[in-house]
């Protein structure tokens, strides 16, 4: 999926921003920028609390959504929800989640994986997440 590399999501949400007029810091994109590192965290998070089938994992400004596609390859979840502002981005993970969703059927990427375009400061994810990931890497 080279169009969700790292340089091409970084260029998408600069064109976006730009677009948008918004020079917010805020939106300004990174990634995690391993498989690894996202292991290594839900190892300490499920230390404290396990995560399970039904929890929902909920990540507050999602990018194309690489972080979770790591939590759906690393755990047992099946409700992981992306919100991101950058309707780009949300296009472009939105076809990554297809892409992947064909290369690995069993996983049933499509029935877990739900990115949307929005405001996260406009979502109850404190009434809602069982678990709540923010990743700002500026
Ligand atoms: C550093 S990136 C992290 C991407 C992804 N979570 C990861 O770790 O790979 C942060 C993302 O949050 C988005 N963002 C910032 N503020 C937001 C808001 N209020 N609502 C939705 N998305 C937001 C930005 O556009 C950016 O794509």
């Amino acid at each position: 999926m080279q169009e969700c590399d790292t340089e091409s999501a970084i260029d998408a949400s600069r064109r976006d921003r730009e677009l948008l007029g918004d020079f917010n810091l805020s939106f300004v994109y990174g990634e995690v920028n391993s498989f690894s590192s996202m292991r290594i965290i839900l190892e300490r998070v499920a230390a404290i609390r396990s995560i399970g089938p039904s929890s929902l994992f909920l990540d507050l400004g999602a990018g194309v959504g690489k972080a979770m596609l790591a939590v759906a390859l690393l755990s047992p979840c099946t409700k992981i929800l992306g919100i991101e502002y950058l309707e780009t981005l949300v296009c472009k993970g939105n076809k990554m989640i297809e892409f992947s969703t064909r290369e690995f059927p069993d996983l049933k990427l499509e029935e877990r994986l739900q990115l949307i375009q929005g405001d996260f400061l406009a979502y109850p994810w404190e009434k809602e997440a069982d678990f709540v990931f923010a990743n700002s890497t500026w």
